[in-house]
């Protein structure tokens, strides 16, 4: 039931990325950031990942009981991981209703699955520091605490964990 995403997959996949954006960081993260205009913003990111733009990934979905687009997994190269680390989960997003059914950990599989038939060596992710869901994952599914940032998002500052596993 999980496949990889592909362009008639768009506007789902922006949907969703926004309405799990708002389930998981409403009242945590500036509310521009969760508005529906977002979704334009998403379909044009989906866009340029799929058509090959922003260099290899794997993008997988997956479908809720009712055969509705309700989670998207991206993993690609490093682009924002510290030092010595190649290859991050960019987004991985389920929807609540279909949350904690081991889903997210058959997506987190097949990403480390991809990483390592690329000859990566680890596997990074960021997390909000107030999403301890998404840390309580990280850590059940052996990651361990790489490191800790803090990022402007528009007037506020977003503080965030990074989370690893090395060997992927
Ligand atoms: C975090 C997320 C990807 C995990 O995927 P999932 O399919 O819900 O999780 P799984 O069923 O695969 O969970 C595997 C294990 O991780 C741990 N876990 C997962 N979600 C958890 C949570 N919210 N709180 C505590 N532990 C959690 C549990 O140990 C779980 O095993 P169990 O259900 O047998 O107890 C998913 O819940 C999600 O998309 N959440 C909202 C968005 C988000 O936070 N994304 C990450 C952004 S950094």
């Amino acid at each position: 039931m999980i496949r990889q995403a592909t362009a008639a997959d768009i506007p789902d996949l922006a949907r969703v990325h926004v309405e799990a954006w708002r389930q998981t960081y409403a009242g945590h993260v500036p509310e521009a950031l969760l508005a529906p205009e977002r979704v334009e913003f998403r379909a044009r990111m989906w866009t340029a990942i799929l058509a090959g733009g922003e260099g290899p990934y794997l993008a997988l979905v997956a479908p809720d009981d009712r055969g509705a687009l309700a989670a998207l997994g991206l993993f690609m190269p490093a682009s924002e991981a510290p030092a010595g680390w190649d290859h991050e989960i960019r987004s991985l997003y389920l929807l609540r209703h279909i949350q904690r059914r081991g889903i997210g950990a058959a997506m987190l599989a097949q990403g480390r699955d991809w990483v390592r038939a690329r000859g990566g060596r680890n596997l990074m992710a960021w997390a909000l520091d107030a999403n301890t869901g998404a840390q309580d994952f990280y850590r059940a599914t052996g990651a361990v605490e790489i490191a800790r940032r803090e990022v402007p998002a528009g007037n506020a500052t977003l503080a965030e964990i990074s989370f690893g596993w090395d060997p992927v």
